[in-house]
């Protein structure tokens, strides 16, 4: 099942230990309601288990289109639907699991070593991401084979 982190958990580094879809959970983020609108905030380091070097956003995802089809070898990342709702199929390689963001106040904590393909974007849909480091390619498996061999060699 997945877990709601509390406010100061944080990840350990798990530096070469096999990762699992357990891994990757559901954060609840702080939420002030106020009838003028609600305010949720995050924080690196404090409601988020790494330090944000990276915000990035998708937007403007055109109807029946997918993203995503690659993990990363080390970076963590939250992802969160800010607006509008989306699916995201995670995969560590033995089991997939398929969840649905449709709420600004959760993030979905994904740890390093997680293939993951997005789809189901609704109309206006934003996918907010906070990645523990700036952009590089060479941490990336788009390749789903190569995954495959890296998860089942650790
Ligand atoms: P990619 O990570 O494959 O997007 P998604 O997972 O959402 O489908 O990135 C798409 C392109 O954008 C790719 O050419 C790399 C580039 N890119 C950057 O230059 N900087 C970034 O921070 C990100 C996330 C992507």
């Amino acid at each position: 099942m997945w877990a709601f982190l509390s406010e100061n958990l944080r990840i350990s580094h798990r530096g070469n230990l096999p990762v699992s879809l357990s891994d990757c959970q559901l954060i609840d983020l702080p939420k002030i309601v106020d009838a003028r609108g609600n305010l949720t905030f995050i924080e690196g380091g404090r409601h988020v288990p790494f330090d944000i070097k990276r915000v990035y956003y998708l937007y403007d995802v055109p109807g029946g289109a997918e993203r995503g089809g690659h993990a990363h070898k080390d970076l963590h990342q939250l992802i969160i639907a800010m607006s509008g709702s989306f699916d995201i199929v995670l995969d560590d390689g033995r089991q997939k699991k398929r969840m649905h963001l449709n709420r600004s106040y959760y993030g979905l904590y994904v740890c390093p070593m997680i293939w993951r393909e997005m789809d189901n974007f609704s109309s206006g849909a934003v996918c907010l991401v906070l990645a523990s480091n700036t952009y590089d390619e060479s941490d990336y498996y788009r390749d789903y084979g190569d995954f495959l061999k890296a998860v089942s060699s650790h």
